[in-house]
């Protein structure tokens, strides 16, 4: 019997070792421990045994079925780890992407475009280009010299209070003190608070005739709402030449209203206080909605005050170097955000600056 249980422990053993999947071990496992399996069913003639042999055979059976039952969990694992490594190897089946398959990929494409503020710029420049004016550059950082001293608005004059100004901490070095060490100059730096500052730059740098235009960012210090911006565009011509007077003035300011609105809007000047010109001039369009009749837009006037003018006051002109006696200037100047409201119906200026894309994709 003991050899009998050897030759059953050899067999199985060795199926266990041949095994290749867990079906297989499953298989097996019922041979051995199933309800008729031949482990199970071994002890069936042990009743035949003597006492001495059954002493003999028991332990050795017990011992034979908790090698088997481990050698079936041992090879388990086994195969597990095999099927496991196998996975591992086997390619996914992906599809290689080809450059075909990537250009059929839709991706949403997104265009730029230039701004609004940036498309009207180039419209004024087309429309004074014609007219033989050429573009100047000035800075936007500037001294309070050619922001307000140089264009007639001396220091604590009232007129500085027509620009709210943000001024530029400057360095000690940048101060300009009294003798008792008192601050003269605090506001030595400034953001310039219109492209007028490029008036007597203008006058310094070119020699008379010459007409020349301006545009560019201003600041103010503002508190903003839906008419009032702290960052915004303006533009400007300087015009100096003999013999110049208000009539060139408002045919130049007709020529560009019909140039952006329409050919059959007139302009009208009416007196205004600017300190750099002499006489000043507030510029009327005649409204472009009612064309003189009177409507909300125009709150019933019927002409929109849409730019600042004026002959270039002589003072201005001695200061850039020029003899007042010999010639004259005009000067002329608006923002660009304004005049676009009145155009487009935008009702609110901090639009242009948002970068709201629901306005910027509208231009
Ligand atoms: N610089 C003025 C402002 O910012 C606008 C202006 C008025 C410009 C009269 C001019 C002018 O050239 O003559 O309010």
């Amino acid at each position: 019997m003991e050899t009998q249980l050897d030759i059953l422990k050899k067999k199985f053993l060795l199926e266990i070792e041949n095994s290749q999947s867990l079906k297989e071990l499953d298989g097996l496992f019922l041979q051995m421990f199933g309800k008729s399996g031949e482990i199970t069913l071994f002890p069936k003639n042990f009743s035949k045994l003597e006492k001495s042999e059954l002493k003999i055979i028991s332990p050795l059976f017990n011992q034979t079925k908790k090698t088997l039952a481990e050698a079936v969990r041992k090879r388990r694992g086994e195969v597990k780890l095999a099927d496991f490594k196998k996975i591992l190897q086997e390619p996914l089946g992906l599809r290689k992407i080809s450059t075909d398959s990537l250009e059929k990929i839709k991706t949403k494409k997104r265009q730029g475009h230039t701004h609004i503020i940036t498309q009207f710029e180039e419209e004024i420049i087309r429309a004074f280009s014609k007219l033989g004016f050429a573009q100047f550059d000035a800075p936007q950082i500037d001294s309070d010299t050619y922001n307000f001293e140089l264009l007639n608005i001396p220091q604590d004059h009232p007129a500085r209070d027509l620009w709210d100004t943000l001024y530029i901490e400057t360095s000690e070095e940048g101060r300009v003190k009294s003798e008792e060490g008192e601050n003269l100059n605090p506001g030595k730096l400034l953001l310039r608070t219109h492209t007028s500052n490029a008036q007597v730059r203008i006058m310094e740098k070119i020699k008379p005739p010459f007409r020349q235009m301006i545009l560019g960012r201003c600041y103010r210090y503002e508190n903003t709402d839906a008419r009032h911006e702290h960052t915004f565009e303006q533009f400007e011509i300087v015009y100096v030449d003999k013999g110049l007077s208000m009539a060139n003035l408002l045919y130049l300011s007709e020529y560009f209203f019909q140039a952006i609105f329409g050919y059959d809007v007139k302009a009208r000047l009416k007196p205004k206080y600017y300190p750099f010109v002499e006489p000043g001039a507030g510029v009327d369009g005649l409204c472009i909605f009612c064309k003189g009749k009177g409507c909300k837009v125009c709150g019933g006037v019927g002409w929109l005050e849409l730019a600042g003018a004026g002959m270039i006051h002589p003072t201005v002109l001695k200061n850039g170097g020029i003899d007042p006696d010999v010639y004259s200037g005009i000067a002329w100047g608006f923002g660009l955000g304004r005049m676009l409201m009145v155009r487009e119906g935008i009702k609110d200026v901090r639009l242009f600056n948002s970068g709201d894309l629901r306005f910027l994709n509208k231009y």
